[in-house]
């Protein structure tokens, strides 16, 4: 029981990486309180915590409205007493486009959800977390951020984004006790991936070589580094970006 009685907040939970890590967090004792925009997937992650012994509750929440970010937290503090943990995890591919045509309204749209998101989890989280002797955040950014993915200038720089204002809010809050982590997941086994997948088919073999580790990783294994961030066995670490990448970024 790593977050035992812990209140942790993840966006994004009605899927892939989010659902898993709720899982994860309901396996280990926490009070989970998940924030997506999709409530028939949410509701069942929320059953899914329940039934691996932890508590948890659904906001329906677009992380690129400030508002419904701040009624996110506002809920996990009122239900649950106060903010341990938060997952900064929502988060979209956007469009698929060279430069050339990348349209406004598309940069604009991956941008305010990835980074403008990101960006409210933290205000609001850092807020219930100085009201409450301190915690841990983690967002998920991407190998994007690192590397060139063709087609998605909006999704790398966004990803960029979140590991900046990870160091900066890591360089900020050390002294109140909060610290503040990325996770690089690589290529991940969910829904978006099958998208992303389908989308530009003449990739897949690319993107299928690209980890030095066969396969593709599962879920379970990015949320095992969220536990870890999120727990105190990473008591000492602040302001990284950790790849979960099985050795995409080592590559030529
Ligand atoms: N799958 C991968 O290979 C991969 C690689 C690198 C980074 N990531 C990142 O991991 C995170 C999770 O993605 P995933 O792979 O689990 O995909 P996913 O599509 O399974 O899950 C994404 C979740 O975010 C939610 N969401 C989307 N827009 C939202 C919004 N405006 N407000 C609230 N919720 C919203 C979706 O409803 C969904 O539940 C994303 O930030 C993604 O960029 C994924």
């Amino acid at each position: 029981m790593l977050v035992a009685d812990n209140v942790a907040v993840i966006t994004g939970g009605a899927s892939g990486i989010g659902e898993a890590t709720a899982k994860k967090f309901g396996e280990h004792g926490a009070n989970v309180v998940i924030g997506d925009i999709d409530e028939s997937g949410g509701t069942e992650t929320v059953a899914d915590v329940l039934d691996a012994g932890g508590e948890a509750t659904f906001v329906r929440t677009d992380v690129s409205r400030e508002g419904d970010v701040r009624q996110l937290i506002e809920t996990a503090v009122e239900e649950y007493g106060g903010l341990d943990v938060l997952f900064n995890n929502a988060g979209t591919e956007g469009a698929l486009a060279d430069f050339a045509e990348y349209e406004s309204d598309d940069f604009d749209h991956v941008v305010d959800v990835n980074l403008r998101g990101t960006f409210y989890g933290m205000k609001y989280g850092i807020q219930a977390m100085l009201a409450d002797g301190g915690g841990s955040i983690v967002s998920t950014s991407s190998v994007a951020s690192a590397t060139g993915i063709m087609g998605r200038a909006g999704y790398s720089a966004s990803k960029a984004g979140i590991n900046a204002m990870t160091r900066a809010a890591a360089m900020e809050y050390a002294e109140d006790g909060i610290r503040v982590n990325a996770i690089l997941p690589g290529i991940v086994a969910t829904s978006m991936q099958d998208r992303v997948a389908v989308q530009r088919p003449d990739t897949t073999d690319r993107y299928e070589i690209s980890e030095a580790m066969p396969g593709r990783a599962d879920p379970e294994e990015l949320a095992n580094a969220v536990l870890f961030l999120g727990s105190d066995l990473s008591s000492r670490i602040t302001g990284v970006s950790l790849p979960v990448e099985g050795g995409f970024l080592l590559q030529p």
